[in-house]
């Protein structure tokens, strides 16, 4: 973190540094929380300042690319587009994966169906001259999982060769890298698990827009239900959002909507199981932790698949 460069900024918003802290994790870039003094205001803020790391930068053009749409979603004060690369939010506490599972069932549901109704507003959203890249599967997920998986096995006796053989399978089966989305593409927040969610002044925020695109709804869905480890919360899901979208007058053709979300969903299992392994490698989960987050993606990968077979196979006949 280029602390000098951070405090001169502040200062040129009248901000006096009282206090900063690094957040640690496997992040993109170098992030802190600030507690300033407001020299305007005389009030102590908190916030968080997200410093970029080179080639890992592409959340600043997003933001210049649409910082109109963004505004309603996210609590961004501004972006320095000169080397360091950087941006400050306000501080919006912990990302609701923090408290998460501890919450009774009902509470889970009421959040996702909050985190649903904002993801519709933003797939609402007019999505024209938006210069923002086009979302497209590609194999890029498989090949990274397969990568990790590989070195878990090679590094822990009890990884079974079998995930590996599920990801290649289903790949090989549903050729999930040339699955082209059938829904009309919206704009999509492209990374919306629960830690890139906030619950905060009894309303949902969304952060880290570094993957957004033009792209399938569907995509967003996928990410999000791929963090819910809940088999009657997962099927809610779906449903809740085509009932978001009704209110909306926004009709989705059935077949059109249930064949990318089940493409998709498998693919972000993919990614974000690769993911997830990476933390593990890192030190940010137990061995405990990654073991069941296996188990239960390699799990949904295989009903998903066996899902969209059938719905194959009663089509053939
Ligand atoms: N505005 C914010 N308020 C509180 N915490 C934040 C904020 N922005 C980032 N964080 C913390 O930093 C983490 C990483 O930030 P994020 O922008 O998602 O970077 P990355 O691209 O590395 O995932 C978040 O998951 C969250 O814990
Ligand atoms: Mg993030």
């Amino acid at each position: 973190m280029h602390v000098r460069h951070m405090e001169r900024r502040l200062r040129e918003m009248n901000l006096e540094i009282l206090s900063m802290k690094e957040i640690g994790g496997a992040h993109a870039g170098n992030i802190c929380k600030v507690e300033a003094l407001s020299e305007n205001e005389n009030t102590r803020e908190h916030y968080i300042y997200k410093e970029f790391a080179e080639k890992r930068d592409q959340e600043v053009e997003i933001h210049k690319n649409i910082e109109e749409i963004l505004t309603p979603f996210s609590r961004v004060v501004k972006v320095w587009e000169t080397s360091p690369k950087a941006m400050m939010m306000w501080d919006l506490g912990y990302p609701v994966k923090a408290g998460f599972e501890a919450l009774p069932i009902g509470e889970k549901k009421i959040l996702i169906s909050d985190i649903l109704k904002v993801l519709t507003s933003l797939h609402c959203v007019e999505a024209v001259q938006t210069n923002l890249p086009i979302h497209q599967l590609s194999s890029e997920w498989k090949d990274w999982c397969l990568e990790q998986l590989g070195k878990l096995g090679s590094r822990k006796s009890w990884a079974s060769p079998k995930w590996e053989r599920t990801i290649q399978e289903v790949n090989d089966r549903l050729d999930i890298p040339h699955y082209q989305s059938k829904c009309p593409s919206v704009i999509t927040h492209g990374d919306p698990h629960l830690e890139n969610v906030f619950y905060k002044d009894e309303r949902i925020w969304l952060i880290d827009w570094e993957w957004a695109a033009i792209g399938s709804p569907l995509r967003d869905v996928t990410i999000l239900m791929q963090d819910i480890y809940d088999d009657d919360l997962i099927s809610y899901v779906p449903e809740y959002y085509l009932q978001c979208l009704r209110e909306r007058g926004f009709i989705l053709d059935n077949d059109d909507f249930w064949s990318d979300l089940s493409y998709l969903y498998i693919d972000h299992l993919t990614m974000m199981l690769a993911w997830e392994v990476e933390k593990y490698f890192q030190g940010h989960l137990s061995e405990k932790r990654i073991r069941g987050i296996i188990e239960w993606k390699i799990g949904e990968i295989e009903r998903v698949q066996s899902e969209v077979m059938d719905r194959k196979n009663k089509f053939s006949h």
